[in-house]
Order: structure tokens, then C-alpha cells, then sequence
């Protein structure tokens, strides 16, 4: 049984809608969703873990493979502390009250960041949620906490030195082999709900030709129709990969 098997779609994506393998999300709206109902930002936060395993279940309805959700920047650290406290103790809770149902459902769970910054309970629960679920094959699941584009782009060059690479052995291919997690594909389509246009340091590296997205409609909201809406313009974009119609990158 995977996390799709549970959930009935309410849209119809097309027969013939071209599927992203990895999807890419800023989970973006939750504080003004909060604040339009007069409840504080972190009501918008909860709000928002709430609706991650909705949209989880349905990408992989949809065939997605691979879904990235930022749910904690490097930049995230200056909102007001108690914000911050708040946010790293919804993830440690969401990782002792979700991790086992994903975990029923197949999904396999990565993280993306810099683990060692976190508080040092708090990354040991990331790291044996990782390693439970290392071995399902269903959607997979990429928590971007503590994450930053910059950051990672400067940790790959810090790790590709200690390792000695010579200069003549710095290309693209080293570089993307000590992005973290290894092994997941470039995202296909970014999206960005809450109503801006900005990449915000996510997958600086990666999203070179991704595909993006944005929505007005705030991160709580985005649910299973939005999704489709997604996929569908997805589907009506024309992917060149910086060449001509139809090439693809070697
Ligand atoms: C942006 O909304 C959202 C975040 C900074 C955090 C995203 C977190 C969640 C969806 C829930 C927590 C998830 C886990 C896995 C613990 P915002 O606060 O910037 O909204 P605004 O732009 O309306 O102020």
C-alpha cells in the first residue's frame, strides 16, 4: 500500500498531462493565511504541516517520484525567535507523530540542509527517521530544513577541496555529485504558493531548468485541484534545456 492508495482525486489530470518526476515546493502563506483569520502566524504554520501529507498523497496519485518541500531556510533563523522555537518544535513533533504513518505508507523520507546546525536531538530524530525509512520505494519525501542554495553550493566546493580534487576535476558533475541528498534528480517543476515570484535561495543549483510555478492561493489552501493546476501548466511548458525544440541535455 502507498500514501496514494488512500486518497480519491477530485480533478481529473489528462490522460495526456506530462508528469513531473520532482516536484519542488515553497510552502509559502501560511503567516498571512493565519493573519487573514485573525489567528497568529504560527496557527498558519500548523495549518501548513497539515496540509504537507494531503499534497504528499497526491502527487504520488499523480506518479510524481520525488517531492521537495522547504520548510526551514538558513535565511529563516532572523523571523522572531519565538517563531523559530516554534518551527523547529512542530518538525521534532512532526517527526515523532507522522513518521511512522509515512513510514506504513512507503514513503521515504530525505533531508536537505545543514543538520549539524540544528539542535542536536532534533537531528538525531532526522537521521533515524531517514534511516527507517531508507528502504521504501513509494513517493519520496525531501524535508529542505535548515536549508539554503548558497550555503549548499559553498559546502559542495568546501567538501570537493578536502577531498583534494584538482582544479582540471571542478566541473558541473563534481559539483552536483556533493549536492545533498545524493541521488534525487533535478526538480522538473518549482513551485512557489503565496503569491511571489522568487526563488528564495531553494535548489539554486538544482532549478537551473526547472520549471516554475507561482500561485497566489497560500500554502494551506493549495490543495488537490491546485496541484493539478500545477502539473497542468507544467504539462504546456516546452522544456529546451537552453538548446532547440525537442533536445534534450546530454
Ligand atoms: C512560509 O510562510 C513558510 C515557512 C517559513 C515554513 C513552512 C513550514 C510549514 C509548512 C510547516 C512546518 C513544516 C515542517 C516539516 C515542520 P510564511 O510564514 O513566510 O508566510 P507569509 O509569507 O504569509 O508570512
Amino acid at each position: 500500500m502507498t500514501i496514494a492508495d488512500q486518497t480519491q482525486p477530485t480533478a481529473k489530470a489528462s490522460q495526456v498531462d506530462l508528469i513531473p518526476a520532482h516536484v519542488a515546493i515553497i510552502m509559502d502563506g501560511n503567516g498571512r493565511w493565519a493573519e487573514a483569520r485573525h489567528q497568529p502566524r504560527t496557527k498558519g504554520h500548523v495549518a501548513g504541516l497539515e496540509n504537507i501529507r494531503r499534497v504528499l498523497r497526491h502527487l504520488e496519485n499523480r506518479g510524481v517520484a520525488y517531492a521537495t518541500i522547504f520548510a526551514f531556510s538558513t535565511e529563516n533563523w532572523t523571523r522572531p525567535v519565538a517563531e523559530v522555537s516554534f518551527l523547529l518544535q512542530l518538525l521534532a513533533e512532526s517527526l515523532k507523530t507522522e513518521v511512522g504513518d509515512l513510514h506504513e505508507n512507503n514513503v521515504r523520507i530525505l533531508h536537505q540542509g545543514r543538520l549539524a546546525e540544528l539542535p542536536v536531538e532534533l537531528s538525531r530524530e532526522i537521521a533515524a527517521a531517514v534511516k527507517l525509512t531508507s528502504k521504501n520505494d513509494g513517493i519520496t519525501l525531501i524535508v529542505a530544513f535548515n536549508y539554503g542554495g548558497r550555503a549548499e553550493i559553498v559546502d559542495a566546493a568546501k567538501r570537493l577541496i578536502e577531498l583534494g580534487t584538482a582544479v582540471e576535476d571542478l566541473d558541473e558533475k563534481a559539483f552536483a555529485s556533493q549536492m545533498s541528498p545524493p541521488g534525487v534528480p533535478d526538480p522538473d517543476l518549482v513551485v512557489r504558493t503565496g503569491g511571489e515570484f522568487r526563488i528564495s535561495n531553494f535548489l539554486l543549483w538544482q532549478s537551473a531548468y526547472s520549471e516554475f510555478y507561482s500561485t497566489p492561493v497560500p500554502w494551506p489552501e493549495f490543495d488537490e485541484l491546485e496541484v493539478d493546476k500545477a502539473i497542468q501548466a507544467f504539462s504546456s511548458r516546452q522544456r529546451r534545456f537552453g538548446g532547440v525544440l525537442d533536445e534534450q541535455p546530454k
